[in-house]
């Protein structure tokens, strides 16, 4: 697709305007300012449009390892959001394909494609969600068997689905889960009696936390990551 063009379409921007930045020397190309118009964008191109990354046009998808003190929303008028984190220009829509606690850290999905995000949270599509946490008190083997029963929280009707405890170290497990309530790997160790002192999300489906992401960092899902949903 043209530069012109291409930039139009993500951005929403009429062309008219477009063409006025890419002359003014506001675009650059991987790394080059392009004067060209007609220039043809290729899949890998990198584009810039006054310094801020444009995606191209089309559903997005990114993973983000999220730092504790943000929150899971689009916006919020007391804390830093996972979509402030974002250093994107056309990002309508985008928000978060489910909810950690404002103390959570790891692994959040962020996407302006509804019918997908639906797929990572809605529980009737079974999409594991893998947490590593730490306890105040040491964890009890008989967790495990309780964990894959179903728990019954505290104002909840259902029990919880079946869940997998790998216990890890006295104060460490792994804990699979194939929903999302709210709080619900606090309120499952609370029900134990215990206190979950540390929360990392890992995993969610076979999309894996990427360990070169630092807290706050983000980068694009592969094709395949994005199918695997
Ligand atoms: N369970 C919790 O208790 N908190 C989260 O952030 C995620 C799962």
């Amino acid at each position: 697709m043209r530069l012109d063009k291409y930039l139009s379409q993500a951005t929403g921007l009429p062309r008219s305007l477009i063409k006025r930045q890419i002359k003014c020397k506001n675009v650059e190309v991987n790394g080059q300012i392009n004067q060209d118009q007609g220039y043809r964008v290729q899949a890998d191109d990198e584009i810039l449009l006054e310094g801020r990354e444009i995606l191209p046009p089309g559903p997005k998808y990114l993973m983000l390892n999220k730092p504790e003190g943000t929150v899971c929303a689009t916006e919020d008028s007391e804390h830093p959001t996972v979509i402030d984190l974002l250093d994107l220009e056309n990002i309508r829509n985008m928000h978060p394909a489910g909810r950690l606690d404002i103390d959570t850290t790891g692994l959040v999905l962020i996407t302006d494609d509804g019918k997908w995000s639906h797929r990572v949270t809605s529980p009737k599509h079974r999409c594991d969600k893998v947490y590593f946490v730490t306890t105040a008190d040491p964890i009890e083997e008989s967790y495990i068997e309780q964990f894959a029963n179903g728990i019954e929280l505290r104002n909840e009707d259902q029990p919880t689905l079946p869940a997998t405890l790998e216990i890890i170290s006295d104060t460490e497990a792994r804990v699979t889960l194939q929903e999302g309530r709210y709080h619900q790997v606090k309120r499952m160790f609370a029900a134990m009696g215990n206190k979950v002192i540390g929360l990392h999300r890992e995993q969610i489906g076979s999309i894996v936390l990427d360990d070169e992401l630092e807290p706050g960092e983000y980068r694009f899902l592969t094709a395949e990551e994005v199918a695997s949903v």
